[in-house]
């Protein structure tokens, strides 16, 4: 048996905006590098999400996916270990959901307080689209597709995963014999078709933005890219401000630049003398943190600068690197759609999906 097959799976995605910058790197790309090794990795680009708002503007949803893979490929996510998947290459997905979309009651999927919050924030009053809500009940079926265990996602994330929860233990119950009493552990050995996967937020970060104020964001203007220059990023670090006198001055090692110190630094003990020291005002100031800061995050953008080189221009290869991590999705999910179609009593035929 390959090891792949003994591999836990892990399935987690992003809706593409546009360039990644460090708040995505500390957020969540890091910790897929980390767990490349240990699970089967299917990093899935939402590109169907993306029309949730973005349905007027395809060609710019179309080259933010190629992006947002050049640019996880540049942060360090290895093709050969973890595959690429864009989600319209995957029928199995757009199936999953209308049949999903009919074991959950319309209320429930609007009680769905990411949702709301979306409708809020985006200012959607009454005028989002049929496909809007309905885009929770995909994310169900971006996980079940591939009966992934596990879902590295951050906290806005937890109702789409609890939504998915339920409708794996209904699908299960209903069609596959599962008692309502199982534990979620046990429902696959019980014979259910779909594992209840969970969702594994508290290792993903957050990074405030170099304004010291919010979230890292693009569209705030608070990033940085791994396409920024040395000189760039001194100069954005250099805007970290902490409001601090003169060297002397005892400092707060929990500020936004002890935040970049904890993010950036690796080397654990001189975190621990520079916060230490910090702390005391032992003649260390701002400036020369800043410094350090700045270092460290250049030393880490330099392969990323590298390999995004690598990658520039290059848009067959990326094109190859999302042909084959969506063939290899259409094994597992094909696999997937079979088992529940034939668990619904909806499946008369065999078939096969292939790309050409
Ligand atoms: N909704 C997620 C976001 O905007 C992206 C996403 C789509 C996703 N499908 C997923 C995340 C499946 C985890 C699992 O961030």
């Amino acid at each position: 048996m390959s090891s792949a097959l003994t591999k836990p799976r892990l399935l987690t995605g992003d809706t593409p905006t546009g360039q990644l910058h460090l708040g995505h790197y500390v957020g969540s790309v890091r910790r897929r590098i980390e767990l490349q090794d240990t699970y089967e990795c299917f990093f899935l680009i939402a590109n169907m999400h993306a029309f949730t708002t973005r349905s007027h503007e395809p060609d710019e949803v179309r080259s933010d996916c190629i992006e947002i893979v050049r640019d996880q490929l540049a942060m360090g996510i290895d093709p050969n270990k973890s595959s690429f998947v864009i989600q319209t290459e995957i029928p199995a997905i757009s199936e999953l959901t209308y049949l999903f979309a009919m074991l959950l009651p319309f209320n429930r999927v609007m009680r769905n307080p990411t949702l709301k919050e979306e409708i809020k924030v985006k200012g959607l009053g009454d005028t989002y689209s049929f496909g809007f809500p309905l885009y929770a009940v995909g994310q169900t079926a971006d996980i079940l597709a591939f009966r992934a265990q596990s879902v590295p996602v951050g906290e806005d994330q937890v109702p789409h995963l609890e939504l998915t929860r339920e409708v794996a233990r209904r699908f299960n119950q209903m069609y596959c014999d599962v008692s309502d009493q199982a534990d979620d552990a046990d429902h696959v050995k019980l014979g259910g078709v779909f594992p209840i996967p969970a969702a594994d937020v508290g290792t993903v970060g957050k990074l405030v933005g170099y304004d010291g104020k919010q979230k890292m964001s693009k569209s705030l203007g608070n990033a940085i890219f791994i396409t920024d220059t040395e000189k760039q990023i001194k100069k954005k670090v250099g805007k970290l401000y902490t409001g601090r006198q003169s060297p002397t001055e005892p400092g707060d090692p929990n500020n936004v630049l002890f935040h970049y110190v904890e993010c950036f630094i690796n080397d654990q003990d001189r975190v621990a003398e520079l916060k230490d020291r910090y702390a005391r005002g032992d003649n260390i100031g701002d400036g020369h943190i800043k410094q350090e800061i700045a270092e460290a995050i250049n030393k880490l953008l330099e392969p990323m600068r590298q390999r995004r080189e690598q990658y520039e221009g290059d848009d067959d290869t990326i094109m190859d690197i999302l042909k084959s991590g969506c063939a290899h999705a259409i094994e597992v999910t094909e696999e997937t759609l079979s088992l529940a179609k034939e668990a619904a009593q909806m499946k008369f035929f065999d078939r096969e999906v292939r790309y050409r």
